[in-house]
Formats: structure tokens, C-alpha cells, sequence
């Protein structure tokens, strides 16, 4: 078979939020699937890239008092950190706030606009007058319009599921600044999508696109396609539109866009071609791996633009469902909503990948994640079925054998049936049925150690006349331990490295299989995994709460100032003396100040109370300098409960007043108070 050229892609992750277990799922289904390729010996690249643009990120960097550039630059930091801990391996990995990405969003738009597929139309938009911004959808609450709870999002509720349109929500406010947004007129650019009914039939009924998806893609087709509004007005965090009068493209226009600038980049760093994989007769393959509830986006608006574009369509568009934990939707509450860096801390990520594997099909289904069951799972399968084998035959060809193989397996017919599993493992593999793939490997898996468990070379040791036979089950047993860690390399890349240092041959390849290994010195055996501990997941669980509650604060105490600073602050209701009285006010000494590295706001305080000495974090890095504070005196809340933070625990509050950023102001008492006085 000749070699194949692949593009392969995963949905870029928007860059106002760290990495999660249920985004791995599919960064995780795609890196198996691009590994597979590369095994057997195709020209396969994965690109992806940060999705950085967009409302969401412009009020967040708001509210941090940072540049949305510096925002996004540290989340690609993040993000790219995670995905390394999950070996996913991203041949490139860029961002949509790049040039190249501008110069797509430009090509593409002005080739639509040259044909007439784009429409001006005014509309009438919600406006925050305070913010001076139009609003979108998810910046707006108020009650549901037909159960009427409070607080839902202006385009659906959660508590009765009910979508509607921002105007019906009942007393709306601008989540920005907590005033009534008013409606308002402006020009918008509209894609003509309807232009490309036609073509996106074609593509949807060539099995590019699972069939459930593309069916439900063709309900709107009855409809007639709606022509796409592909513009936001300023201020908006984006591409300015090419001759427009400060509009930008909306997030979901430069987005996707986004798998062609990374992919150029890498083009240009590799000296492949571009065009032999973009042109509109290509014979590359480019496939896109996304969850099921952004196949409208892939599916209809994207191969449309591609089209606009004088672009390929794209060979697949492969959607995948929703990762549940333990039978239900990831929540916050439930300590469910598991981000990657409190995984990484504790558990081992080929464990993940591969209990994702074992569970992923090509179909839209969910996925639970069970704990109990991932535990259970890994143990049984990797540990004690896999690692088993190795480690069962290694000690005798180490201690017995001088390291080394004998020269025949002592049963090539049931290694035959090693080598017959290739092609339809690999088929498997092709067609993203994973889970499938999964269980003939682990019936190999069960053929070997039955061999082994028959033929009892520790038995067969103790017998001098016998001995020989010890190597060659032996040999055996390493090389159907060898097939199925060709078989497994997509999913857990790092066992199988290991297992190649061990049998110190070179790097496994597909075709490893075929040919076993004979008469070959081998390494000393290592353990080449470790049994998963209910610990290790309670340890992780108890992390990540922490974690999200940290965040949580922080992000109330930052939307509060950033509120503050538009509207007015409110007195807050009375409390009693006795109330007040709690509160155990101190003069107290700043003897050291240092910034927390990696913290965008805090600021690690020693303080001195006059013989005590606390440690306290404080929000204030963008108002103080560390040096500025040492020496100085001011008043903190002394019986405040210590709180495990993600930086470290902090044992009080300093106070401070101000909307926040630049404008923070730490109390001072007057000179001659000390160190440790309360505050009466
Ligand atoms: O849904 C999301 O998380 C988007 N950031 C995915 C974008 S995929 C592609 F179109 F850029
Ligand atoms: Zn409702």
C-alpha cells in the first residue's frame, strides 16, 4: 500500500479556559488515530491551535487588568503544558490571533464577498450603554420567559431547558455591568449560506460525515439555510473586516481558519506543500476530530467557506459525544469538572488514554468516565494482563539465558495468530472503533498468559534436561508481549517506549509483528507500570476542588471589581456589633513581600503581628511592587480561617480598597501604631 498523505485536525480550544478531562477525550481520540497513521508509515500531520478570539476572553483580560494578548499567550502556555503530559503529540500547535491567520479570514472573506455571497443588513442588537458594547447572548440574564427562573442565560435556560431569543428574557442585565441592556440598531455582514445548499448536500451524502450527524444537518435544508451573521461591532477581540467600518469577524469565522494558518506553518518549518493538501482537487486526506454539539460549524459553515474560498471540503468530519463522569454531565459541585494539571499531579495519563480507548466507538454516544471502573480497568488489562506477560518471561531470560532469546518460538502456530490479528486490529483502528480494537487485543492479551500459565517454566526450570525449553516458552511469551505493545503504541506511546528499551531492538513499527524476535540480547526488566490506587483518585479529586473553588473566588472577587468600576459600589445591609465584633482587626508589620510566580495577582506577604508571624496572599501584584510594601505597616483580618489556596495557604487578609488593577489601595494606621495592636 503507498504511502498516504493525512491532515489531521482536533477543535482548537478556546484560550479562557484551562484544559479538562472532557476536552481530552477527543485531543486524546485524535492523537491515537494521527499515531496509528504515522505507524503505518503514512505521511500523517495533526495540527491544532489555540481558538483565541472573542467576547469571553476580551471581558475576562478586563477583568484580570492584563492585555487579552498576554491572556491568550499565557493560556497557550497552559494549554500546551497539558497536552504534553497527555503525549499529545501535535506536529504543530499556533494560535488564531496569528497573521497568518488574518490573511485566511481576508482571502476567504473577500473571494465571498467577490461573488456576491455576502449581504449587509441592519439589525437590532442588545447594548450595554454603560459598557458601550453590544452584548452577546451569554453576557445577558435575567428570568426564563416560560418558567421564569431567575438568573438564566439569555439565549436558554437550565432549569427548564427552554432556548428563546435574548429580547423575551424577562428583566434582563448585562452580566458586564449589571445594568438593562437597551436594543439597538447596526449594520451587519451576513454570510449567504443558502448559496451553498447544493454543495453541502453533496458533501453531507458522501460519507464524509457520520450518518446520524448529516441527517440531522439535513433537517435544516427543509427550513432553507439562514444566511450567517459573520460580523460583531467594536469593541470586540478579533480581525477587523477588510473595508468595513470598525466590524470584525464574529470568533466562528477566523476559527476554523484556524487548522489552515497552523497548518501552513508547519508546511513552511517542514517544507511540505500546502496546496497538494488544500487545492480543490487535492488527493490529501484532511480530517476534522470534533465534539458532536460543533458539527454545525464543520459541517454547513465551514465546508461553505472552504467552498467561498476555492478550498477542498474536507475527507471526514468525525464527532464524537460528551465525556460524562461517574453517569452524570462534569460539574463543578459534584468535583467532577477534572481539569488536566490536577490529573497529572496524581495519576498516570496512559491510563487515561487508554480507558478513553477502551471506550470510544466511532459513533456520538457519551462516554462515562467511572473512577471506580477506570481503576479496576487499568489494573486488570495494563497491569495484570500486558506487564503481566513481560514480566512473567523476563526474569528467567535475564537470569537464566544471559538476556538473550533463544532462536525459535516454542509455538510458532500461535504466533501466527499474532501476525493474522494485524489487519483487522488495524481496520479497527481505521474506522476509530477503538473500543473493539481494544478487546482483541486484550483476547491476545488472554492467549498469552494461558500459554504461559500452561506451559510452567517455573516448573519446567527446576528441571535440568528441561531447561531449554524454558527459553524458548520464554521467547514465546516476550514476543506476543511485543506484538500487542505494537498493537497498543497509539494508545499509550510511553509503555510501549519503555518495552522498546527492554527489548532493545529499535523502535516498534506496525510491521514489527511479522518478523519475531529471535536469538537477540535483551535488557535487564524494569516494571514497566505501576497499579492505579483508589488514593492516587481521591488525592486527585480533592486537589481539583480546591482548585475550582480557588478560581471560583477569585473570579467573584474579580467580575465584583469589575463591576465596581463601572457602576457604582452599594453600602452593604447592617450587621450587628456583636457581628462586627468578630472580627479581629490587627495593626501588622510587612516584613517581607515577594511576587508568586505564575499568580497574575498575588503577591506572598510575611507579616509580623508583634511576635507572630503570618503568611498571607494577596491580591495586589497589579497595584504594589514587592519592594514598595517591605516596612510598611497595615491592618489585616487576624481570625480569618486559613485558606489552602492553589499557591500556597493563606493565613489572613490584609485589607485594601479600590475597584482593583492599578487602583488598589492597602489601609495604613497612622505612625506610632505597632506591630500586633487590634483594632478597636
Ligand atoms: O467549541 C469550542 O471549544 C471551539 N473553540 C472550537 C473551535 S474549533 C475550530 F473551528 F476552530
Ligand atoms: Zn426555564
Amino acid at each position: 500500500m503507498s504511502a498516504r498523505n493525512i491532515l489531521i485536525t482536533s477543535a482548537l480550544p478556546y484560550a479562557n479556559g484551562h484544559i479538562h478531562l472532557g476536552h481530552l477525550l477527543e485531543y486524546i481520540q485524535t492523537d491515537i488515530w494521527a499515531r496509528f497513521q504515522k505507524l503505518r508509515g503514512h505521511n500523517c500531520h495533526y495540527v491544532c491551535a489555540d481558538d483565541a478570539h472573542g467576547t469571553p476572553i476580551m471581558i475576562r483580560a478586563k477583568q484580570e487588568g492584563i492585555t487579552p494578548e498576554k491572556l491568550i499567550a499565557d493560556m497557550s502556555v497552559a494549554h500546551q503544558a497539558d497536552f504534553a503530559g497527555f503525549h499529545i503529540d501535535f506536529d504543530y500547535f499556533y494560535s488564531t490571533h496569528s497573521p497568518e491567520n488574518e490573511a485566511f479570514a481576508q482571502q476567504i472573506y473577500l473571494a465571498a464577498k467577490a461573488n456576491s455571497h455576502i449581504e449587509e443588513k441592519t439589525i437590532q442588537q442588545a447594548y450595554d450603554p454603560k459598557a458601550k458594547m453590544f452584548l452577546p447572548d451569554r453576557f445577558i440574564k435575567g428570568e426564563c420567559p416560560k418558567c421564569g427562573a431567575d438568573d438564566q442565560y439569555g439565549d436558554n435556560c437550565e432549569a427548564c431547558g427552554a432556548s428563546y431569543d435574548t429580547t423575551d428574557v424577562i428583566n434582563p442585565v448585562s452580566t458586564v455591568t449589571g445594568t438593562k441592556p437597551i436594543n439597538k440598531e447596526t449594520d451587519h455582514y451576513f454570510f449567504k449560506l443558502g448559496d451553498f445548499q447544493d454543495y453541502l448536500e453533496d458533501f453531507l451524502n458522501s460519507g464524509a460525515v457520520q450518518k446520524e450527524i448529516a441527517n440531522k444537518m439535513k433537517e435544516w435544508f427543509a427550513e432553507g439555510l439562514n444566511n450567517w451573521d459573520i460580523s460583531r461591532d467594536a469593541p470586540y477581540w478579533g480581525f477587523k473586516i477588510p473595508d468595513s467600518d470598525n466590524k470584525y469577524f464574529y470568533v466562528w469565522v477566523d476559527a476554523p481558519m484556524g487548522y489552515l494558518a497552523s497548518f501552513q506553518k508547519l508546511c513552511e518549518s517542514k517544507g511540505i506543500d500546502f496546496n497538494e493538501y488544500w487545492k480543490p482537487d487535492s488527493e490529501a486526506e484532511v480530517y476534522h476530530f470534533i465534539g458532536k454539539d460543533i458539527a454545525y460549524f464543520h459541517t454547513l459553515f465551514w465546508p461553505a467557506l472552504l467552498k467561498a474560498g476555492n478550498f477542498r471540503s474536507p475527507t471526514g468530519v468525525f464527532c464524537h459525544g460528551f465525556l460524562q463522569v461517574n453517569g452524570a454531565k462534569m460539574s463543578k459541585s459534584r468535583g467532577t469538572f477534572i481539569q488536566a494539571s490536577s490529573y497529572l499531579k496524581h495519576l498516570n495519563p496512559e491510563w487515561l488514554r487508554y480507558y478513553y480507548a477502551a471506550k470510544l466507538g466511532n459513533t456520538v454516544d457519551d462516554i462515562d468516565l467511572n473512577l471506580e471502573d477506570f481503576i479496576q480497568r487499568v489494573n486488570s488489562d495494563l497491569v495484570g494482563k500486558v506487564v503481566n506477560i513481560a514480566s512473567r518471561c523476563a526474569g528467567f531470560i535475564n537470569k537464566k539465558f544471559s538476556q538473550t532469546l533463544s532462536t525459535e518460538l516454542a509455538n510458532t502456530s500461535l504466533y501466527q495468530e499474532f501476525i493474522d490479528a494485524s489487519e483487522s486490529i488495524a481496520e479497527l483502528y481505521e474506522q476509530r472503533r477503538y473500543s473493539k480494537a481494544v478487546r482483541e487485543i486484550m483476547t491476545l492479551a488472554d492467549h498469552a498468559n494461558q500459554y504461559i500459565d500452561e506451559a510452567k517454566p517455573w516448573v519446567l526450570v527446576k528441571d535440568a534436561e528441561r531447561i531449554n525449553e524454558v527459553q524458548a516458552i520464554c521467547t514465546q511469551g516476550l514476543n506476543m508481549f511485543r506484538a500487542i505493545m505494537v498493537y497498543l503504541k497509539p494508545i499509550v506511546p510511553e509503555l510501549a517506549k519503555a518495552s522498546e528499551d527492554f527489548l532493545n531492538a529499535g523502535e516498534l513499527s506496525w510491521d514489527s509483528v511479522q518478523k519475531p524476535l529471535l536469538g537477540r540480547e535483551i535488557n535487564q526488566f524494569k516494571a514497566l507500570m505501576t497499579r492505579a490506587d483508589k488514593k492516587q483518585v481521591d488525592a486527585m479529586l480533592t486537589e481539583n476542588q480546591q482548585h475550582l473553588e480557588a478560581a471560583q473566588a477569585a473570579s467573584q472577587t474579580e467580575s465584583k471589581q469589575s463591576e465596581s468600576q463601572l457602576s457604582k459600589d452599594p453600602i452593604s445591609e447592617t450587621i450587628s456589633f456583636e457581628e462586627f465584633s468578630k472580627v479581629d482587626l490587627r495593626i501588622a508589620k510587612i516584613v517581607k513581600a515577594e511576587s508568586v510566580k505564575k499568580a497574575n495577582k498575588l503577591l506572598q506577604l510575611t507579616l509580623d503581628l508583634g511576635g507572630e508571624q503570618r503568611n498571607v496572599l494577596a491580591g495586589i501584584k497589579s497595584a504594589y511592587a514587592p519592594e514598595d510594601l517591605e516596612g510598611r505597616y497595615t491592618v489585616m483580618v487576624a481570625n480569618l480561617a486559613s485558606r489552602k489556596m492553589k499557591f500556597g495557604t493563606s493565613e489572613g487578609m490584609v485589607l485594601a480598597a479600590g475597584p482593583g488593577g492599578e487602583d488598589l489601595f492597602i489601609l495604613s494606621p497612622d505612625s506610632g501604631a505597632k506591630a500586633g495592636m487590634r483594632i478597636k
